[in-house]
């Protein structure tokens, strides 16, 4: 089912935004971990669109101008993760590019949900979406797995 494609991106643009928001709002001294842990899912997800997603997206005529949107976004966002990662966290100026960061991840997550998985369900073919779904949740599982490889159990 194509829905099981949507709420599993869904599932991290939730996960993402709370991120962002406990880095912004929440004490500093959880700031570094919080940024390092963030930037890595950011990575995984974006990996994942640009991998299984976003090249069958690019391929119906109605969909391509926002296929080609959504990775540029995906480029701008990758920018300002390495800025960040370059930059002194205490630097006052770290906060303001994060909050421009976080502008844009936000702006690109609204522009997902409410224009390019609308769009699949519109033009798309269902059983595409469901294989796209199978390979994100493949993928998902193995990137989890990796992560926390040498550690057992799972939180
Ligand atoms: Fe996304
Ligand atoms: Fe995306």
């Amino acid at each position: 089912m194509a829905q099981q494609l949507f709420d599993l991106l869904k599932r991290d643009h939730r996960q993402v935004e709370k991120w962002m928001t406990q880095i912004e709002d929440g004490p500093e001294n959880q700031r570094e971990e919080l940024f390092t842990t963030l930037q890595d899912a950011l990575e995984k997800h974006m990996q994942m669109e640009e991998k299984h997603f976003y090249p069958q997206v690019k391929k119906i005529k109605e969909l391509k101008d926002l296929a080609t949107d959504a990775i540029e976004e995906h480029e701008q966002a990758k920018n300002f993760l390495s800025q960040l990662e370059d930059m002194d966290l205490d630097d006052e100026e770290w906060l303001t590019t994060f909050s421009e960061m976080r502008q844009g991840i936000l702006h690109h997550v609204q522009d997902e949900e409410k224009k390019v998985f609308p769009g699949c369900t519109q033009h798309m073919d269902a059983k595409i979406l469901q294989e796209i779904g199978e390979k994100c949740i493949q993928e998902k599982e193995r990137t989890t797995t990796s992560r926390s490889s040498g550690a057992k159990g799972k939180k």
